[in-house]
Protein backbone atom coordinates (compact mmCIF):
# COMPACT_ATOMS: atom_id res chain seq x y z
CA UNK A 1 0.00 0.00 0.00
CA UNK A 2 1.33 3.43 -1.09
CA UNK A 3 0.31 6.16 1.53
CA UNK A 4 -0.48 9.77 -0.76
CA UNK A 5 2.09 11.86 -1.33
CA UNK A 6 2.71 14.49 0.41
CA UNK A 7 5.87 16.87 0.48
CA UNK A 8 8.65 16.64 2.16
CA UNK A 9 8.73 18.91 5.68
CA UNK A 10 11.61 21.37 5.76
CA UNK A 11 14.26 21.50 8.30
CA UNK A 12 13.39 23.72 11.63
CA UNK A 13 17.06 24.74 12.28
CA UNK A 14 16.12 26.40 15.21
CA UNK A 15 15.76 23.08 17.07
CA UNK A 16 19.26 22.44 18.62
CA UNK A 17 19.49 18.99 17.71
CA UNK A 18 18.53 19.96 13.82
CA UNK A 19 21.61 22.56 14.22
CA UNK A 20 23.62 19.69 15.46
CA UNK A 21 22.86 17.16 12.92
CA UNK A 22 23.37 19.34 10.27
CA UNK A 23 27.17 20.95 11.68
CA UNK A 24 28.32 17.28 12.16
CA UNK A 25 27.33 16.83 8.16
CA UNK A 26 28.99 19.67 7.40
CA UNK A 27 32.12 18.18 8.98
CA UNK A 28 31.37 14.91 6.93
CA UNK A 29 31.48 16.39 3.85
CA UNK A 30 34.87 18.06 4.42
CA UNK A 31 36.14 15.09 5.63
CA UNK A 32 35.39 13.94 1.73
CA UNK A 33 37.22 17.08 0.36
CA UNK A 34 39.33 16.31 -2.44
CA UNK A 35 37.66 13.14 -3.10
CA UNK A 36 37.52 11.01 -6.79
CA UNK A 37 34.34 10.26 -8.30
CA UNK A 38 34.80 8.56 -11.24
CA UNK A 39 31.92 8.56 -14.73
CA UNK A 40 29.74 5.48 -14.81
CA UNK A 41 28.84 4.02 -17.81
CA UNK A 42 26.53 0.71 -17.72
CA UNK A 43 27.25 0.33 -14.62
CA UNK A 44 31.78 0.21 -14.94
CA UNK A 45 33.39 2.82 -12.90
CA UNK A 46 35.88 4.93 -14.97
CA UNK A 47 38.64 7.15 -13.86
CA UNK A 48 39.78 9.26 -17.14
CA UNK A 49 42.93 11.11 -17.22
CA UNK A 50 41.16 14.96 -17.42
CA UNK A 51 38.90 15.66 -14.64
CA UNK A 52 36.42 18.56 -13.80
CA UNK A 53 37.43 19.88 -10.18
CA UNK A 54 35.11 21.32 -8.61
CA UNK A 55 35.32 24.28 -6.09
CA UNK A 56 34.20 25.99 -2.59
CA UNK A 57 32.96 29.22 -4.15
CA UNK A 58 33.05 31.05 -0.72
CA UNK A 59 36.56 29.92 -0.75
CA UNK A 60 37.95 29.49 -4.12
CA UNK A 61 40.83 27.59 -3.38
CA UNK A 62 39.56 24.63 -1.57
CA UNK A 63 38.48 21.57 -3.91
CA UNK A 64 35.44 19.50 -2.78
CA UNK A 65 35.98 16.98 -5.03
CA UNK A 66 37.45 15.65 -8.50
CA UNK A 67 35.58 14.50 -10.79
CA UNK A 68 36.47 12.29 -14.36
CA UNK A 69 36.07 14.30 -17.49
CA UNK A 70 34.30 12.15 -20.62
CA UNK A 71 35.33 11.79 -24.32
CA UNK A 72 33.41 12.23 -27.74
CA UNK A 73 34.25 8.46 -27.32
CA UNK A 74 33.28 7.78 -23.81
CA UNK A 75 29.99 9.40 -24.81
CA UNK A 76 28.98 7.33 -27.86
CA UNK A 77 29.95 4.12 -25.90
CA UNK A 78 27.92 5.60 -23.35
CA UNK A 79 24.64 5.88 -25.64
CA UNK A 80 25.37 2.62 -27.58
CA UNK A 81 25.76 0.43 -24.12
CA UNK A 82 21.86 2.63 -22.79
CA UNK A 83 20.36 2.22 -26.32
CA UNK A 84 20.80 -1.96 -25.38
CA UNK A 85 19.77 -1.62 -21.96
CA UNK A 86 16.25 0.16 -23.01
CA UNK A 87 15.16 -2.98 -24.77
CA UNK A 88 15.23 -4.24 -20.99
CA UNK A 89 14.47 -1.94 -19.16
CA UNK A 90 11.30 -0.67 -20.58
CA UNK A 91 9.94 -4.42 -20.05
CA UNK A 92 10.13 -3.24 -16.47
CA UNK A 93 6.62 -3.04 -14.94
CA UNK A 94 5.98 0.41 -14.07
CA UNK A 95 5.29 -0.62 -10.56
CA UNK A 96 8.58 -2.16 -9.83
CA UNK A 97 10.59 1.44 -11.93
CA UNK A 98 8.31 3.14 -9.04
CA UNK A 99 9.27 1.35 -6.49
CA UNK A 100 12.91 1.77 -6.79
CA UNK A 101 12.51 5.59 -6.89
CA UNK A 102 10.67 5.09 -3.41
CA UNK A 103 13.52 3.33 -2.22
CA UNK A 104 15.91 5.90 -3.67
CA UNK A 105 13.87 8.56 -2.05
CA UNK A 106 13.97 6.76 1.82
CA UNK A 107 18.15 6.95 1.18
CA UNK A 108 18.20 9.77 0.35
CA UNK A 109 15.87 11.04 3.37
CA UNK A 110 18.59 9.32 5.13
CA UNK A 111 21.54 11.27 3.79
CA UNK A 112 19.51 14.42 4.02
CA UNK A 113 22.13 16.76 5.64
CA UNK A 114 24.71 15.32 3.95
CA UNK A 115 23.23 16.20 0.28
CA UNK A 116 22.38 19.76 1.48
CA UNK A 117 26.05 20.11 3.26
CA UNK A 118 27.64 19.68 -0.21
CA UNK A 119 25.37 21.89 -1.74
CA UNK A 120 26.70 24.29 0.81
CA UNK A 121 30.23 23.70 -0.07
CA UNK A 122 29.47 23.21 -3.57
CA UNK A 123 27.00 25.58 -4.48
CA UNK A 124 27.08 28.28 -2.15
CA UNK A 125 24.00 27.69 -0.77
CA UNK A 126 22.73 28.52 2.98
CA UNK A 127 21.31 25.70 5.04
CA UNK A 128 18.00 26.74 4.39
CA UNK A 129 18.44 26.91 0.30
CA UNK A 130 20.06 23.73 0.45
CA UNK A 131 17.95 21.95 2.90
CA UNK A 132 14.85 22.93 0.64
CA UNK A 133 16.76 21.94 -2.91
CA UNK A 134 17.42 18.21 -1.10
CA UNK A 135 13.38 18.06 0.13
CA UNK A 136 12.85 19.08 -3.18
CA UNK A 137 14.33 15.86 -4.40
CA UNK A 138 12.71 13.46 -2.24
CA UNK A 139 9.64 15.08 -3.70
CA UNK A 140 10.34 14.48 -7.19
CA UNK A 141 11.12 10.70 -6.84
CA UNK A 142 7.93 10.04 -4.06
CA UNK A 143 5.93 11.75 -6.71
CA UNK A 144 6.54 10.56 -9.99
CA UNK A 145 6.78 6.95 -8.58
CA UNK A 146 3.19 7.55 -7.86
CA UNK A 147 2.43 9.24 -11.39
CA UNK A 148 4.21 6.51 -13.48
CA UNK A 149 1.76 3.70 -11.39
CA UNK A 150 -1.27 5.63 -12.68
CA UNK A 151 0.20 5.72 -15.99
CA UNK A 152 0.99 2.06 -16.19
CA UNK A 153 -1.81 0.67 -17.32
CA UNK A 154 -4.24 1.49 -20.25
CA UNK A 155 -5.55 4.67 -20.20
CA UNK A 156 -9.57 5.28 -20.48
CA UNK A 157 -10.55 5.15 -23.93
CA UNK A 158 -14.81 5.75 -25.43
CA UNK A 159 -16.01 1.99 -25.40
CA UNK A 160 -17.30 0.63 -29.06
CA UNK A 161 -18.95 -2.66 -29.55
CA UNK A 162 -17.58 -5.33 -30.84
CA UNK A 163 -14.28 -4.45 -30.12
CA UNK A 164 -11.83 -4.02 -27.00
CA UNK A 165 -9.57 -0.91 -27.23
CA UNK A 166 -6.18 -0.01 -25.12
CA UNK A 167 -4.15 2.86 -25.03
CA UNK A 168 -1.07 2.64 -23.51
CA UNK A 169 2.04 4.79 -22.70
CA UNK A 170 5.14 3.27 -23.69
CA UNK A 171 8.69 4.65 -23.26
CA UNK A 172 10.61 6.61 -26.00
CA UNK A 173 14.47 5.19 -25.97
CA UNK A 174 17.82 6.73 -24.86
CA UNK A 175 17.82 10.00 -22.88
CA UNK A 176 19.79 13.38 -22.45
CA UNK A 177 19.47 14.55 -19.21
CA UNK A 178 21.33 18.11 -18.91
CA UNK A 179 20.72 20.14 -15.40
CA UNK A 180 21.64 23.02 -14.41
CA UNK A 181 23.84 24.30 -11.17
CA UNK A 182 21.68 25.79 -9.50
CA UNK A 183 19.40 23.34 -8.40
CA UNK A 184 21.74 20.41 -8.29
CA UNK A 185 20.13 18.02 -6.16
CA UNK A 186 16.56 18.87 -7.16
CA UNK A 187 16.23 19.30 -10.51
CA UNK A 188 19.15 16.72 -11.24
CA UNK A 189 16.83 14.18 -9.64
CA UNK A 190 13.71 15.22 -10.90
CA UNK A 191 14.86 15.52 -14.70
CA UNK A 192 16.46 11.95 -14.28
CA UNK A 193 14.43 9.80 -12.01
CA UNK A 194 11.36 11.19 -14.39
CA UNK A 195 12.84 10.24 -17.59
CA UNK A 196 13.59 6.95 -15.91
CA UNK A 197 10.64 5.92 -14.21
CA UNK A 198 9.06 6.12 -17.55
CA UNK A 199 10.48 3.05 -18.83
CA UNK A 200 13.91 5.04 -20.79
CA UNK A 201 17.37 4.82 -20.02
CA UNK A 202 19.60 7.76 -19.99
CA UNK A 203 23.45 9.71 -20.34
CA UNK A 204 23.35 11.92 -17.37
CA UNK A 205 25.22 15.22 -17.90
CA UNK A 206 25.89 16.96 -14.77
CA UNK A 207 26.46 21.00 -15.09
CA UNK A 208 30.35 21.17 -14.36
CA UNK A 209 30.19 23.60 -11.29
CA UNK A 210 28.35 21.05 -9.32
CA UNK A 211 29.65 17.28 -10.28
CA UNK A 212 30.83 16.27 -6.58
CA UNK A 213 26.33 16.14 -5.43
CA UNK A 214 25.64 14.79 -8.85
CA UNK A 215 28.09 11.84 -8.00
CA UNK A 216 26.49 11.26 -4.59
CA UNK A 217 22.84 11.18 -6.67
CA UNK A 218 24.79 8.17 -8.68
CA UNK A 219 25.69 6.50 -5.40
CA UNK A 220 22.04 6.65 -4.08
CA UNK A 221 20.85 5.54 -7.23
CA UNK A 222 23.24 2.48 -7.16
CA UNK A 223 21.99 1.62 -3.70
CA UNK A 224 18.75 1.57 -4.54
CA UNK A 225 19.15 -0.89 -7.10
CA UNK A 226 18.85 0.66 -10.48
CA UNK A 227 20.01 -1.76 -12.77
CA UNK A 228 23.39 -0.98 -14.72
CA UNK A 229 23.56 0.93 -17.22
CA UNK A 230 19.50 2.53 -16.54
CA UNK A 231 21.82 6.02 -15.56
CA UNK A 232 24.86 6.85 -17.30
CA UNK A 233 27.19 9.69 -15.42
CA UNK A 234 28.89 11.21 -17.87
CA UNK A 235 30.23 14.48 -16.88
CA UNK A 236 31.59 16.89 -19.57
CA UNK A 237 32.10 19.97 -21.23
CA UNK A 238 29.06 21.39 -22.72
CA UNK A 239 30.49 22.73 -26.09
CA UNK A 240 32.32 19.33 -26.27
CA UNK A 241 30.19 16.28 -24.82
CA UNK A 242 27.17 18.25 -24.66
CA UNK A 243 27.01 18.97 -28.42
CA UNK A 244 27.85 14.78 -29.05
CA UNK A 245 25.42 13.61 -27.25
CA UNK A 246 22.87 15.92 -28.43
CA UNK A 247 23.37 15.51 -32.24
CA UNK A 248 24.07 11.22 -31.82
CA UNK A 249 21.24 9.01 -33.68
CA UNK A 250 20.56 7.16 -31.14
CA UNK A 251 18.99 10.05 -29.10
CA UNK A 252 15.41 9.85 -29.13
CA UNK A 253 15.01 13.16 -26.47
CA UNK A 254 17.02 15.74 -24.93
CA UNK A 255 15.46 16.80 -21.15
CA UNK A 256 17.23 20.20 -20.51
CA UNK A 257 17.01 23.11 -18.22
CA UNK A 258 19.56 25.67 -17.89
CA UNK A 259 20.00 28.99 -20.25
CA UNK A 260 17.85 30.31 -22.93
CA UNK A 261 21.11 30.72 -24.83
CA UNK A 262 22.37 26.56 -24.40
CA UNK A 263 18.65 25.35 -24.63
CA UNK A 264 17.95 27.45 -28.23
CA UNK A 265 21.45 25.40 -29.50
CA UNK A 266 20.02 22.49 -28.16
CA UNK A 267 16.30 22.91 -29.84
CA UNK A 268 18.01 23.89 -33.05
CA UNK A 269 21.30 21.10 -33.38
CA UNK A 270 18.37 18.78 -31.88
CA UNK A 271 16.43 18.83 -35.03
CA UNK A 272 18.80 18.38 -37.66
CA UNK A 273 18.16 14.56 -38.71
CA UNK A 274 21.40 12.73 -38.38
CA UNK A 275 22.57 9.67 -40.88
CA UNK A 276 21.06 7.02 -39.37
CA UNK A 277 18.16 8.73 -37.23
CA UNK A 278 15.05 7.13 -36.87
CA UNK A 279 12.70 9.54 -35.18
CA UNK A 280 12.03 13.24 -35.10
CA UNK A 281 13.96 13.89 -31.26
CA UNK A 282 11.90 15.44 -28.49
CA UNK A 283 13.22 18.70 -26.66
CA UNK A 284 11.64 19.28 -23.29
CA UNK A 285 13.88 22.78 -22.52
CA UNK A 286 13.16 24.98 -19.21
CA UNK A 287 15.27 28.17 -19.84
CA UNK A 288 15.83 31.56 -18.16
CA UNK A 289 13.43 34.05 -16.39
CA UNK A 290 13.13 37.93 -15.71
CA UNK A 291 10.40 37.40 -13.70
CA UNK A 292 8.70 40.21 -11.20
CA UNK A 293 6.94 41.24 -8.55
CA UNK A 294 4.05 43.48 -9.35
CA UNK A 295 2.57 45.76 -6.25
CA UNK A 296 -0.48 47.59 -6.29
CA UNK A 297 -0.83 50.92 -4.18
CA UNK A 298 -3.76 49.11 -1.93
CA UNK A 299 -0.94 45.88 -1.39
CA UNK A 300 0.09 44.95 2.28
CA UNK A 301 3.28 46.94 1.44
CA UNK A 302 5.20 45.28 4.56
CA UNK A 303 4.23 41.91 3.04
CA UNK A 304 5.42 42.83 -0.42
CA UNK A 305 8.33 44.18 0.34
CA UNK A 306 9.83 41.09 2.36
CA UNK A 307 8.55 39.25 -0.45
CA UNK A 308 10.58 41.38 -3.05
CA UNK A 309 13.83 41.25 -0.91
CA UNK A 310 13.10 37.70 -0.52
CA UNK A 311 11.94 36.57 -4.12
CA UNK A 312 15.52 39.08 -5.76
CA UNK A 313 18.35 37.46 -2.90
CA UNK A 314 17.09 34.11 -1.86
CA UNK A 315 20.24 32.28 -3.26
CA UNK A 316 22.22 35.18 -3.75
CA UNK A 317 19.68 35.62 -7.36
CA UNK A 318 20.72 32.39 -8.53
CA UNK A 319 17.27 31.16 -9.07
CA UNK A 320 15.42 31.27 -12.96
CA UNK A 321 12.34 31.90 -10.30
CA UNK A 322 14.18 34.98 -8.76
CA UNK A 323 11.95 38.21 -9.06
CA UNK A 324 14.73 40.44 -9.99
CA UNK A 325 12.22 42.99 -11.07
CA UNK A 326 10.05 44.98 -8.77
CA UNK A 327 7.25 46.77 -10.22
CA UNK A 328 6.00 49.19 -7.86
CA UNK A 329 2.65 51.58 -8.21
CA UNK A 330 3.87 55.29 -8.42
CA UNK A 331 1.86 56.18 -4.84
CA UNK A 332 3.65 53.70 -3.20
CA UNK A 333 7.53 53.59 -5.08
CA UNK A 334 9.56 55.26 -2.58
CA UNK A 335 7.52 53.92 0.64
CA UNK A 336 8.55 50.54 -0.77
CA UNK A 337 11.65 51.28 -2.08
CA UNK A 338 13.18 52.55 1.33
CA UNK A 339 11.58 49.12 3.02
CA UNK A 340 13.37 46.69 0.42
CA UNK A 341 16.36 48.59 0.71
CA UNK A 342 16.04 48.54 4.51
CA UNK A 343 15.49 44.94 4.45
CA UNK A 344 18.52 43.88 1.97
CA UNK A 345 20.40 45.81 4.02
CA UNK A 346 19.40 43.68 7.29
CA UNK A 347 20.13 40.11 5.54
CA UNK A 348 23.39 38.60 6.61
CA UNK A 349 26.19 38.45 4.02
CA UNK A 350 28.88 35.61 3.99
CA UNK A 351 30.21 32.11 3.99
CA UNK A 352 26.86 29.95 4.53
CA UNK A 353 28.68 27.40 6.11
CA UNK A 354 27.88 29.58 9.05
CA UNK A 355 24.08 28.67 9.56
CA UNK A 356 22.92 31.67 10.32
CA UNK A 357 23.95 33.66 6.55
CA UNK A 358 21.16 34.21 4.66
CA UNK A 359 23.54 35.57 1.36
CA UNK A 360 26.67 33.75 0.08
CA UNK A 361 28.95 33.65 -2.79
CA UNK A 362 28.00 33.26 -6.37
CA UNK A 363 28.55 29.97 -7.95
CA UNK A 364 32.18 31.09 -9.75
CA UNK A 365 34.61 33.21 -11.66
CA UNK A 366 32.08 33.05 -14.64
CA UNK A 367 29.22 34.13 -12.85
CA UNK A 368 31.00 36.52 -10.47
CA UNK A 369 32.36 38.74 -13.96
CA UNK A 370 29.03 37.80 -15.50
CA UNK A 371 27.01 39.68 -12.82
CA UNK A 372 29.95 42.84 -12.51
CA UNK A 373 29.15 43.51 -15.74
CA UNK A 374 25.66 43.99 -15.72
CA UNK A 375 26.20 45.76 -12.49
CA UNK A 376 28.29 48.40 -14.29
CA UNK A 377 26.11 48.35 -17.13
CA UNK A 378 23.39 48.98 -14.47
CA UNK A 379 25.49 52.05 -13.14
CA UNK A 380 24.77 53.99 -16.13
CA UNK A 381 21.32 53.14 -16.79
CA UNK A 382 19.57 53.49 -13.72
CA UNK A 383 20.35 54.87 -10.24
CA UNK A 384 22.55 52.81 -7.71
CA UNK A 385 20.49 52.86 -4.31
CA UNK A 386 22.34 49.78 -2.26
CA UNK A 387 25.29 47.81 -3.09
CA UNK A 388 27.40 47.54 -6.26
CA UNK A 389 30.48 46.15 -5.08
CA UNK A 390 32.16 42.53 -5.19
CA UNK A 391 35.15 40.68 -3.76
CA UNK A 392 36.78 37.78 -4.96
CA UNK A 393 39.87 37.49 -2.44
CA UNK A 394 38.43 34.74 -0.51
CA UNK A 395 35.13 33.99 -2.67
CA UNK A 396 32.84 35.26 -5.46
CA UNK A 397 30.95 37.82 -3.01
CA UNK A 398 28.52 40.24 -4.59
CA UNK A 399 27.09 42.97 -2.60
CA UNK A 400 23.23 42.60 -2.74
CA UNK A 401 22.52 45.29 -5.30
CA UNK A 402 19.56 47.29 -5.80
CA UNK A 403 18.91 49.60 -8.57
CA UNK A 404 16.10 52.22 -9.02
CA UNK A 405 14.03 54.34 -11.67
CA UNK A 406 15.21 51.70 -14.16
CA UNK A 407 13.38 52.00 -17.38
CA UNK A 408 11.48 48.44 -18.35
CA UNK A 409 13.37 48.41 -21.71
CA UNK A 410 16.87 48.85 -20.18
CA UNK A 411 19.19 45.97 -20.40
CA UNK A 412 19.09 45.28 -16.43
CA UNK A 413 15.46 45.32 -17.08
CA UNK A 414 15.25 42.59 -19.68
CA UNK A 415 18.35 40.22 -19.35
CA UNK A 416 18.69 37.65 -17.10
CA UNK A 417 20.98 38.59 -14.94
CA UNK A 418 21.21 35.44 -12.54
CA UNK A 419 22.65 37.15 -9.27
CA UNK A 420 21.85 39.11 -6.51
CA UNK A 421 20.46 42.53 -8.88
CA UNK A 422 17.27 43.69 -8.54
CA UNK A 423 16.01 46.16 -10.59
CA UNK A 424 13.26 48.41 -9.64
CA UNK A 425 10.81 49.91 -11.80
CA UNK A 426 7.96 52.74 -11.36
CA UNK A 427 4.23 52.08 -12.50
CA UNK A 428 1.67 54.99 -13.57
CA UNK A 429 -1.19 52.77 -12.61
CA UNK A 430 -2.29 49.30 -12.94
CA UNK A 431 -2.47 48.73 -16.71
CA UNK A 432 0.87 50.61 -16.83
CA UNK A 433 2.21 47.76 -13.68
CA UNK A 434 0.69 44.72 -15.86
CA UNK A 435 2.47 46.03 -19.62
CA UNK A 436 6.21 46.43 -17.85
CA UNK A 437 5.05 42.77 -16.49
CA UNK A 438 4.73 41.37 -19.61
CA UNK A 439 7.14 43.46 -21.19
CA UNK A 440 9.83 40.43 -21.25
CA UNK A 441 10.80 37.88 -23.65
CA UNK A 442 10.60 35.48 -20.57
CA UNK A 443 7.66 34.12 -19.08
CA UNK A 444 8.40 32.07 -16.09
CA UNK A 445 7.48 33.26 -12.30
CA UNK A 446 5.68 36.40 -11.55
CA UNK A 447 4.03 37.78 -8.12
CA UNK A 448 1.03 40.14 -7.61
CA UNK A 449 1.00 41.99 -4.20
CA UNK A 450 -2.88 43.81 -4.14
CA UNK A 451 -6.05 43.68 -2.14
CA UNK A 452 -9.03 44.46 -4.88
CA UNK A 453 -10.35 41.88 -6.21
CA UNK A 454 -11.33 42.68 -9.24
CA UNK A 455 -7.43 43.50 -10.11
CA UNK A 456 -6.36 40.26 -8.94
CA UNK A 457 -8.92 38.38 -11.30
CA UNK A 458 -7.63 40.96 -13.95
CA UNK A 459 -4.32 39.99 -13.32
CA UNK A 460 -4.90 35.74 -13.35
CA UNK A 461 -5.61 36.23 -16.55
CA UNK A 462 -3.38 38.97 -18.17
CA UNK A 463 -0.07 38.38 -16.43
CA UNK A 464 1.66 36.12 -19.01
CA UNK A 465 4.25 33.52 -16.90
CA UNK A 466 4.10 29.68 -16.18
CA UNK A 467 3.92 30.35 -12.62
CA UNK A 468 1.88 33.68 -11.11
CA UNK A 469 1.68 33.86 -7.24
CA UNK A 470 -0.83 36.63 -5.78
CA UNK A 471 0.39 37.81 -2.18
CA UNK A 472 3.55 35.72 -2.00
CA UNK A 473 7.34 35.32 -3.09
CA UNK A 474 7.76 34.64 -6.94
CA UNK A 475 10.27 31.22 -5.71
CA UNK A 476 9.70 28.25 -4.03
CA UNK A 477 7.60 25.87 -6.09
CA UNK A 478 6.44 22.69 -4.30
CA UNK A 479 6.11 19.66 -6.47
CA UNK A 480 2.83 18.53 -6.98
CA UNK A 481 1.31 21.84 -5.43
CA UNK A 482 2.72 24.45 -8.08
CA UNK A 483 3.52 22.41 -11.01
CA UNK A 484 6.28 24.15 -12.44
CA UNK A 485 7.54 25.96 -16.22
CA UNK A 486 7.57 28.95 -18.07
CA UNK A 487 6.21 30.12 -21.44
CA UNK A 488 7.70 32.30 -24.30
CA UNK A 489 11.88 32.07 -24.08
CA UNK A 490 11.63 30.18 -20.78
CA UNK A 491 11.60 26.75 -22.42
CA UNK A 492 8.87 24.45 -23.06
CA UNK A 493 6.69 24.82 -19.83
CA UNK A 494 7.05 21.34 -19.26
CA UNK A 495 5.60 21.52 -15.86
CA UNK A 496 7.65 19.40 -13.68
CA UNK A 497 5.83 18.17 -10.49
CA UNK A 498 2.60 18.00 -12.74
CA UNK A 499 0.53 15.29 -13.44
CA UNK A 500 1.46 16.19 -17.02
CA UNK A 501 5.11 15.78 -16.65
CA UNK A 502 5.58 12.16 -17.02
CA UNK A 503 4.36 11.92 -20.65
CA UNK A 504 6.94 14.31 -21.97
CA UNK A 505 8.87 10.99 -21.99
CA UNK A 506 6.56 8.49 -23.12
CA UNK A 507 4.53 8.10 -26.00
CA UNK A 508 0.83 6.32 -26.61
CA UNK A 509 0.03 3.18 -28.44
CA UNK A 510 -3.32 2.71 -29.39
CA UNK A 511 -4.37 -1.10 -29.74
CA UNK A 512 -7.92 -2.15 -30.93
CA UNK A 513 -8.94 -5.81 -31.50
CA UNK A 514 -12.29 -7.36 -33.03
CA UNK A 515 -14.23 -9.47 -30.96
P1 LIG B 1 23.77 26.71 -18.80
O1 LIG B 1 22.85 26.83 -19.96
O2 LIG B 1 25.05 27.40 -18.86
O3 LIG B 1 24.10 25.17 -18.54
C1 LIG B 1 23.07 24.21 -18.34
C2 LIG B 1 23.61 22.84 -18.69
O4 LIG B 1 23.88 22.80 -20.07
C3 LIG B 1 24.90 22.49 -17.97
O5 LIG B 1 24.86 21.13 -17.59
C4 LIG B 1 25.94 22.71 -19.05
O6 LIG B 1 27.10 21.92 -18.87
C5 LIG B 1 25.18 22.26 -20.28
N1 LIG B 1 25.68 22.74 -21.56
C6 LIG B 1 26.40 23.87 -21.82
N2 LIG B 1 26.66 23.95 -23.15
C7 LIG B 1 26.08 22.86 -23.73
C8 LIG B 1 25.98 22.38 -25.07
N3 LIG B 1 26.52 23.02 -26.09
N4 LIG B 1 25.32 21.22 -25.29
C9 LIG B 1 24.73 20.55 -24.27
N5 LIG B 1 24.81 20.95 -23.00
C10 LIG B 1 25.46 22.09 -22.72
O7 LIG B 1 22.92 27.14 -17.52
P2 LIG B 1 23.40 27.17 -16.01
O8 LIG B 1 24.34 28.31 -15.86
O9 LIG B 1 23.81 25.82 -15.56
O10 LIG B 1 22.04 27.48 -15.24
C11 LIG B 1 21.51 28.75 -15.14
C12 LIG B 1 20.39 28.95 -16.13
O11 LIG B 1 19.43 27.93 -15.95
C13 LIG B 1 19.65 30.25 -15.91
O12 LIG B 1 19.37 30.82 -17.15
C14 LIG B 1 18.37 29.80 -15.22
O13 LIG B 1 17.29 30.68 -15.38
C15 LIG B 1 18.13 28.50 -15.88
N6 LIG B 1 17.26 27.63 -15.08
C16 LIG B 1 16.00 27.40 -15.51
C17 LIG B 1 15.13 26.63 -14.75
C18 LIG B 1 13.73 26.37 -15.20
O14 LIG B 1 13.08 25.49 -14.64
N7 LIG B 1 13.23 27.10 -16.17
C19 LIG B 1 15.58 26.09 -13.55
C20 LIG B 1 16.88 26.34 -13.14
C21 LIG B 1 17.73 27.11 -13.92
N1 LIG C 1 11.37 25.54 -8.70
C1 LIG C 1 12.19 26.59 -8.24
C2 LIG C 1 11.39 27.71 -7.63
O1 LIG C 1 10.19 27.68 -7.72
C3 LIG C 1 13.06 27.11 -9.33
O2 LIG C 1 11.95 28.61 -7.09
Amino acid sequence: MIKEYAPEPLTDFSKEENKRAFEQALELVKSQFGKEYPLIINGERIFTEKKIVSYNPSKKDEVVGVVSKATQELADRAIKEAAEVFEEWKNWAPDARARLLFKAAAIMRRRKHEMSATMVYEAGKSWVEADADTAEAIDFMEYYGRQMIRLGGSMPVTPIPGETNDNYYIPLGVGIIIPPWNFPLAILTGMTTGAVVAGNTVILKPASATPVIAAKFMEIMEEAGMPKGVINFLPGSGGEVGDFLVEHPLTRFISFTGSKEVGLRIFQKASQIAPGQKWIKRVVAEMGGKDAVLVHKDADLEAAAQAIVVSAFGYQGQKCSAGSRAIIHKDVYDVVLEKVVEKTKALKKGNPEDGSVFLGPVVDKNAFDNINRYIEIGKNEARLVLGGNSDDSVGYFIEPTIFADVDSRAVIGQEEIFGPVLSVIKAEDIDDGIRIFNDTEYGLTGSLFAKDRAIIERCRKELHCGNLYFNRKSTGAIVGAHPFGGFNMSGTDSKTGSEDYLLLFMQAKSISEVL
